[in-house]
């Protein structure tokens, strides 16, 4: 029996999961996404070309993989087509690498309109979502309404997608909120009979069968553990399990399975969206981070919210996903920089602290710790012994922080910027 090893977000999401699963993949012939939808943007650069993934499995450049869209996902057909063509355009045999689970939930467009419906609704409480119908597609599968990617079998799979539209109809009267009940509709039908290509499977099958044959699974997460909608700073999170049990509800597999837990985090911290970021910076610095790290959406285009790196949140990270392996991202976004800031504790009511509040409206005070920079070009070196003092001394005080390895060090967009220790 081999293992399943898990790829996951530690912060608020963006942490350059597409970049680490790409580069990994040469490793495991088979990768699962297992939770979110289109609502991620995982980025994937070699040479010249970019590519943003939203639903597909970031494997799929790699010739012979299979790339399976698990169960905990939620898929919109129009956004897999969309996706799909364009990797055909760059030589990719998609139908040959892709399987869909038969449990993963379809997206329909009134999902989009209710999510829009309900951001509207909120006004400043917003949760910034990414308008993609995540939230309400999970709130269907959860109240036991939804519609799997594995009804677009059945011969009546018409009439039940009119009902669950006129169910949408009925509760957006609830909102004041104009909308076209029909929009998209005529496209996601297509895009429906486009996904009936693929592969449609009992990925928990033919998961248990790679495993059994010695093959290694890499279960690929979206968004992030901070965003988790059990351990997230609720309600600014997502509606799926971010964290690292998630794999094993959205995909299939049993605990015992879990082999590795590869935890990316980003040398400072980004958010999208609304919800408490402790370490936010609004000041010259933040900015620099913004600009220099290309902090904007994949997905919306946002610019994100930037600011130091927060100790307590990525221990509690690691504690709830159970990291084997850390994998730090974008130092050489802070080249410039004469000294760099980590958050170690917080203070709230007073008090010192290293527990990430249950409250997100709590007032939550940062303690620093200032260390000094490298000054150098990370992005150019090819070998550890070639660091800077100063930058290992930077990723050896992040290890004894969290008790935890620094295994790879991304220290650029490309796959070759990377070290592995
Ligand atoms: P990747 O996989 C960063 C954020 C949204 C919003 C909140 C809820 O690229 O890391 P949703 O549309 O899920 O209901 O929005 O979660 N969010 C992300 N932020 N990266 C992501 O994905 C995200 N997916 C959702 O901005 O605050
Ligand atoms: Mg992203």
């Amino acid at each position: 029996m081999s293992k399943l090893d898990v790829i996951l977000g530690l912060q608020w999401g963006d942490e350059g999961k597409g970049k680490v699963v790409d580069l990994l993949s040469t490793k495991y012939p088979v990768v699962a996404r297992f939770q979110g939808g289109p609502n991620a943007g995982h980025s994937i650069i070699f040479g010249d070309t970019s590519f943003v993934l939203h639903s597909v499995p970031s494997g799929i450049f790699r010739e012979g993989s299979v790339n399976v869209i698990g169960g905990g996902v939620v898929l919109d057909p129009i956004i897999f087509r969309k996706e799909c063509k364009d990797l055909e355009k760059l030589g990719v045999p998609v139908r040959d690498r892709i399987v869909i689970s038969k449990r993963s939930h379809l997206i329909l467009p009134t999902h989009c309109t209710i999510d829009a419906a309900q951001e509207a609704s909120k006004g400043k409480g917003k949760i910034g979502s990414t308008l993609k119908g995540i939230g309400p597609t999970y709130t269907d599968k959860t109240s036991r309404q939804g519609l799997r990617v594995g009804d677009v079998l059945a011969p009546d799979f018409k009439e039940r997608y009119a009902a669950l539209k006129a169910k949408h109809i009925e509760y957006l009267k609830s909102f004041d909120f104009q909308y076209d009940p029909d929009k998209n509709e005529a496209e996601w039908l297509d895009a429906i009979e486009f996904l009936r290509e693929f592969p449609i499977v009992d990925s928990e099958y033919l998961l248990a069968d790679c495993l059994a044959k010695g093959q290694t699974i890499l279960a690929e997460g979206a968004q992030g553990t901070l965003l988790d909608v059990d351990f997230g700073s609720y309600p600014f999170v997502t509606s799926s399990t971010t964290s690292c049990s998630g794999a094993c509800s959205g995909l299939g597999v049993a605990p015992s399975a879990i082999g590795r837990v590869w935890g990316i985090f980003k040398a400072y911290c980004t958010r999208v969206g609304s919800g408490p970021f402790p370490t936010e910076l609004f000041d010259e610095t933040g900015e620099t981070l913004r600009r220099i790290g290309h902090e904007y959406g994949a997905t919306t285009g946002r610019p994100r919210r930037t600011g130091w790196l927060d100790l307590p949140a990525l221990r509690y990270a690691i504690m709830i996903d159970g990291v084997t392996d850390l994998v730090m991202m974008k130092a050489d976004v802070m080249d410039g920089f004469d000294t760099i800031k980590v958050c170690t504790d917080y203070i709230v009511n007073g008090k010192k602290t290293q527990v990430v509040p249950f409250d997100s409206a709590e007032e939550v005070t940062p303690v620093y710790k200032e260390l000094p920079g490298w000054k150098t070009a990370l992005s150019e070196i090819k070998e550890e012994k070639d660091l800077p003092k100063e930058f290992l001394d930077y990723v050896a005080y992040i290890e004894k922080e969290t008790g935890v390895k620094i295994s790879i060090l991304s220290l650029g967009p490309d796959r070759d910027q990377t070290i592995i220790r």
